[in-house]
């Protein structure tokens, strides 16, 4: 099963503030929810109560929670209460992959564990309270690029970046 990180980060790593995303850029969320459409999602429980997590795992979005709470309901969707465990629920029912939402803690636990990362790049510091994990260099190689400049609805400059592995 392959295992998939989608990002937005910008240049200090911020990738959310209050619960929320610190900024409103809407190619970014045009390329997010064209990527994950019809895909298994799995995200941390704070991403997926925040607003932007609830408009994704709206109703027949197949997925997981994980959460460490024992008694942690969803009334839409399965709770893992680990990452290995949401790994073998997801293997168990036969998707040939996952996409991995998020947040913050999440993506610090599951970087090492995962075959690709897609990271939009904004081109801007933020404040922020939650980061990505540093990408390093000697551990992942970037295999594509699409940089873009900002216009009247975008208002700064952003890449879309794949990573995989380094060989
Ligand atoms: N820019 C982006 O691409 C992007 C994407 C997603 C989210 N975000 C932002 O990131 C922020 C949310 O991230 P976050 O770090 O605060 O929270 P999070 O990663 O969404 O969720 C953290 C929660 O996940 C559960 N959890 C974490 N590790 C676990 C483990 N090993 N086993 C079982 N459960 C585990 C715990 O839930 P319990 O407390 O229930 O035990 C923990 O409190 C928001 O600001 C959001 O907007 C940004």
């Amino acid at each position: 099963m392959e295992k998939i990180i989608i990002a937005a980060k910008t240049v200090n790593n911020v990738i959310g503030k209050d619960n929320s995303l610190p900024w409103h850029l809407p190619a970014d969320l045009d390329f997010f929810l064209r990527t994950i459409e019809g895909q298994f999602l799995i995200a941390g429980r704070k991403f997926f109560e925040s607003v932007q997590g609830r408009e994704v795992f709206h109703k027949g979005v197949e997925g997981i929670v994980i959460s460490r709470q024992k008694d942690y309901k969803s009334s839409t969707h399965p709770v893992a209460h680990s990452i290995e465990e949401a790994f073998q629920m997801a293997e168990k029912i036969g998707v040939p992959k996952v996409y991995i939402l998020g947040g913050g803690e999440i993506y610090q636990q599951i970087i090492n564990l995962v075959d690709r990362l897609i990271i939009t790049e904004i081109h801007e510091n933020f404040a922020g309270d939650t980061f990505f994990p540093e990408i390093h260099q000697s551990q992942w190689q970037e295999v594509s690029r699409i940089d873009c400049q900002k216009d009247a609805v975008n208002p700064y400059n952003y890449s879309f970046v794949v990573y995989e592995p380094a060989s």
